[in-house]
């Protein structure tokens, strides 16, 4: 099996810029201070490094870094530089690990309870998204899903998302072992944010298409869109806002020996 140490080192020399970029997009509250912004920046990166550990076989020498930012093994390891708590990173106590910010383990929603916020608000989700006209959008949820779970993504806003394959993309179940999807695969993943309060809310919604070869070579000719929960289509690569877009791409290179995918946290996968 292929292990995530693999991936070309160039993954680890991922831009900041791009990943503070993404962050700010994605924070996407229009009142969300600098600080905050530095906050997700931080705990993108986090995720990212936790996403990869959590598919590495190389699991001995990292045993528990699979969890994500607030795992003191893995991202914000308390001594490690960057997770001064005094820095506006995030293991910030004041930050996304705060336990009263009700993103971190404690206080946490149950699966359970997550699945059924979701149970209740999927369908108005993707009515909403079809409108945007994108291919799947409107029917992605006919599809297969791949998490047992509705799982936060640092590297998707912090929001509780899902990933979904359509039949051409079938392959994507097997995870790392998938190989290059073919043209016309559609991975679609949907979003959703939960308050203090227990009231959900729909995210955006994220989709790649796999394109005819020559669409963008460089980035394994995936076709990204970001699709606001209104409907609206807020970016979509070699269309309306591709530049905007790009950032989806630049993170997603650091996969680029899995075919640009990701997959999710091993303990939420299907299998
Ligand atoms: C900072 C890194 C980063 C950025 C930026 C990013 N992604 Fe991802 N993406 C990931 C990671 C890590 C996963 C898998 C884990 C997860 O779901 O959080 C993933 C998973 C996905 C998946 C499921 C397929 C897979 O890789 O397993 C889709 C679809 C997706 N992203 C779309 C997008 C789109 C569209 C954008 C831009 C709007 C985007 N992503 C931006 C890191 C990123």
């Amino acid at each position: 099996m292929k292990i995530r140490s693999k991936m070309k080192s160039t993954s680890a020399l991922l831009g900041v810029a791009g990943l503070t970029m993404a962050a700010m997009v994605f924070a996407a509250d229009p009142g969300a201070s600098s600080e905050q912004k530095g906050v997700e920046s931080a705990s993108v990166e986090a995720q990212v490094a936790g996403a990869r550990a959590a598919t590495s076989d190389n699991m001995e020498a990292k045993p528990k870094a699979s969890t994500g930012a607030c795992n003191p093994c893995g991202g914000c390891n308390p001594c490690a530089a960057a997770c001064n708590p005094c820095a506006a990173s995030a293991c910030n106590p004041c930050g996304g690990c705060s336990p009263c910010a009700g993103n971190a383990e404690p206080g946490e929603p149950s699966g359970e309870e997550l699945r059924a916020a979701y149970n209740g608000l999927k369908a108005s989700m993707q009515a909403s998204y079809g409108t945007s006209g994108e291919n799947g959008a409107s029917e992605y949820q006919e599809w297969q899903i791949f998490n047992t779970q509705p799982y936060r993504s640092a590297t998707h806003g912090g929001r509780l998302v899902n990933n979904y394959a359509n039949a051409t993309a079938a392959a994507y179940g097997q995870f790392e072992e998938a190989g290059i999807l073919p043209v016309g695969s559609i991975l679609a993943k949907d979003s959703l944010k939960i308050s203090a309060g227990g009231k959900a809310t729909p995210g955006p919604l994220f989709l790649m298409e796999k394109m005819d070869a020559g669409f963008d070579p460089e980035n394994g000719d995936w076709k990204y869109s970001l699709i606001m929960p209104n409907g609206t289509t807020w970016g979509v690569t070699g269309g309306k806002n591709s530049k905007g877009i790009k950032f989806c791409s630049d993170c997603h290179i650091a996969a680029e020996d899995f075919d640009y995918l990701f997959f999710m946290p091993g303990e939420y996968r299907k299998e």
